[in-house]
């Protein structure tokens, strides 16, 4: 594999990122300001841009290039992403007072406000993902995947749902694979997946990217479980501990810490394994896929 600089290729993709998302959401002077300032206040608190950083990278893989005007995209599941963020730290859901190293969306803005910035940062999405510049197929295509991974059957929503309903009982295998999965899975495998659709993929090459995909959002959510066990807060920019005071259905709960760190970085391998055919085109999205469960937050 070619020597790559993992932390500079997520670097620029983190600025192409910001570059876009600053100019795609309504300026805090915009009426009604509050709504606009609360998205931005989430937006831009410092998030690590993974899940576009994983759509350029898929992208790359299957052009051989950047494909003009992706940013978009990378930007839209950022914004789904940080809706979903808002929302999780909620009184209602994890009742989380920091967040990227910030109080959160509603310590800083109130309940109401903080509620319908998330809305506001999912529909402002889906409004950018009809205006992408791919082919019209392409488009439609993306857009269905995405309101699907994010969505109650085996996406986000659901898998939020089962991540609170299980709160407070001794979580099975089946139960934390599938709160996994779904809550934080199906975002990370429709960045892979759509970025390669945006970039021109066949249906078999899709279905390569789609299995890398699940095996990393897998992988990373179980380095999300480690995390909140093992670093402290100025490190991971929200509070620790917090999945054991409320005795959540994580991987470690389930399997232990050791047996986690194996399970991740398993999963990991197998994930490249469906990349093969790619060659050194994909050197960048396995990278990154490396970083998803080596980072320290
Ligand atoms: C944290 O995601 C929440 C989960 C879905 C597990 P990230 O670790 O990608 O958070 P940011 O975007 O960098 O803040
Ligand atoms: C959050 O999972 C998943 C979504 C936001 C959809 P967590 O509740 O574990 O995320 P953190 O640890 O608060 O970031
Ligand atoms: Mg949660
Ligand atoms: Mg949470
Ligand atoms: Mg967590």
């Amino acid at each position: 594999m070619m020597s790559i600089d993992v932390k500079s290729l997520i670097h620029e993709g983190a600025a192409l990122t910001d570059r876009a998302l600053e100019s795609l959401i309504p300026s805090v002077e915009t009426v009604p300001a509050s709504i606009h300032g609360a998205m931005r206040h989430s937006v831009f608190a410092g998030g690590k841009r993974l899940r576009p950083v994983l759509v350029y990278q898929a992208g790359i893989t299957i052009a051989g290039a950047l494909p003009k005007g992706i940013e978009r995209l990378g930007s839209a599941l950022e914004m789904l992403h940080t809706y979903s963020l808002i929302h999780d730290d909620l009184p209602a859901l994890d009742n989380d007072d920091l967040r990227r190293g910030k109080p959160t969306c509603h310590k800083a803005f109130g309940e109401a406000i903080a509620i319908l910035a998330g809305d506001a940062l999912q529909t402002r999405a889906f409004e950018v993902l009809a205006g992408l510049e791919c082919p019209p197929a392409a488009t439609v295509q993306i857009i269905g995947l995405v309101a699907n991974a994010v969505g109650t059957v085996d996406g986000m929503i659901g898998g939020q749902v089962l991540d609170i309903e299980s709160e407070h009982k001794k979580p099975t295998p089946e139960l934390v694979d599938a709160i996994h999965r779904a809550k934080t899975g199906a975002l990370i495998r429709v960045a892979v997946v759509s970025g390669g659709v945006y970039g021109g993929a066949t249906a078999e090459q899709t279905a390569r990217l789609d299995l890398f995909g699940r095996k990393a959002g897998l992988a990373f959510q179980i380095a999300d479980d480690i995390l909140d066990l093992t670093a402290d807060s100025a490190t991971l920019g929200k509070t620790p501990g917090k999945d054991q005071a409320t005795e959540k259905a994580t991987w470690p709960a389930v399997y232990g810490i050791d047996q986690s760190r194996r399970d991740a970085a398993r999963l990991i391998d197998e994930a490249f394994a469906a990349l093969e055919p790619f060659g050194h085109h994909a050197d960048g999205l396995k990278e990154v896929a490396r970083f998803l469960v080596e980072r320290k937050n």
